[in-house]
């Protein structure tokens, strides 16, 4: 059988996974990215890791493809990441294509996100869409007519590092102040209930959680429990995301735009206050005309497929140049 691997580098976690030309994971796994490992070092735990579900026999690997944080397509190289440990310029491509010998495709994590929507998700008859990641960071995969944008320098999307406070904003990982993601991601959210509480008196049982145990998830369990410090929380991320957004779809005037990552799971939670928020700000003739919807490849094994998705991708463009 003709397979393809599929990688999500995230900030947390990596995943892993063998993937069927129809998208069907066969084997997958994950390791945590944040350990103490040396990058050539991780690199090689995760091949081993993957070498375990390849059967020889059975398998014929068409190519890897892997989605990370700032990715350079062009390059196959993670440069200058912000939510992961390794500094610098980070040789992905060659280091796995030295592991497995076939060929690696390297594309933003978002940009993944947004190619496995658009083959297997709920943007198949999409031409012009953005899919927004709220993870560790923000990320951002423009697609237009039909085609994922890289950019001059393959950095296309950096949504997440655009500014939203240009007085005394919030630290980021990217070495500037006021970046959108230190608002609006998993991390964000929890730095604005940390906020919200010491400006309010109000009762919350957030108020006995320490930081490292603060979750999104718990954010959101509590804000269906109508915690007033969590919906407060919610609507503040909802405000700031609405507000960037309805700046963002001039780039590329998108049909809809997806929300994948654990905080879109809150639902109407971050939908309501983002919807409101960007179509207050919409110049008046886009108004009702740009849907915010939830990924449909919502679930464990979806940035796997995106990525593995890549490889599909690769084959195609190659095919369709000869
Ligand atoms: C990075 C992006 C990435 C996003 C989500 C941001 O900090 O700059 O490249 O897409 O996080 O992981
Ligand atoms: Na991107
Ligand atoms: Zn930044």
């Amino acid at each position: 059988m003709k397979i393809s691997i599929g990688i999500d580098i995230g900030g947390t976690s990596t995943k892993y996974g063998i993937v069927s030309p129809e998208g069907k994971v066969l084997f997958q796994g994950s390791i945590p990215t944040q350990s103490e490992a040396k990058f050539e070092d991780f690199i090689k735990i995760l091949a081993s890791e993957i070498k375990k579900g390849l059967d020889p026999k059975e398998h014929k690997l068409l190519g890897i493809g892997v989605g990370a944080p700032n990715a350079n397509y062009h390059k196959g190289t993670i440069e200058h990441a912000t939510n992961l440990r390794w500094k610098g310029i980070l040789p992905l491509a060659n280091s796995l294509e030295d592991e497995f010998q076939v060929p690696v495709v390297i594309t933003n994590d978002a940009n993944a996100a947004a190619v496995g929507e658009m083959i297997f998700g709920g943007a198949k008859n999409i031409k012009d869409f953005i899919v927004i990641t709220l993870g560790t960071g923000l990320g951002a995969g423009i697609v237009s007519n039909g085609k994922i944008v890289n950019g001059a320098h393959g950095l296309a999307g950096e949504l997440g590092h655009t500014t939203v406070n240009y007085v005394n904003g919030r630290f980021c990982g990217c070495g500037k102040r006021g970046c959108l993601e230190t608002y609006v991601s998993a991390t964000g959210i929890k730095r604005t209930v940390y906020k919200l509480l010491a400006d309010h008196t109000e009762d919350s049982e957030l108020r006995s959680v320490s930081f490292d145990e603060l979750s999104a998830e718990m954010i959101t369990k509590y804000a269906l429990k109508d915690d007033f410090i969590a919906k407060k929380a919610f609507e503040y991320t909802g405000r700031i995301l609405g507000t960037k957004l309805a700046d963002t779809v001039v780039h590329s005037d998108p049909e809809a735009i997806f929300i994948f990552g654990g905080l879109s799971l809150a639902g109407d939670l971050i939908f309501n206050p983002t919807k409101f928020h960007m179509e207050k700000h919409l110049m008046p003739v886009l108004r009702g005309k740009i849907n915010i919807i939830s990924s449909q490849l919502q679930n464990q094994s979806a940035p796997i497929i995106g990525a593995s998705s890549l490889v599909i991708d690769m084959i195609n463009e190659k095919e369709s140049e000869i």
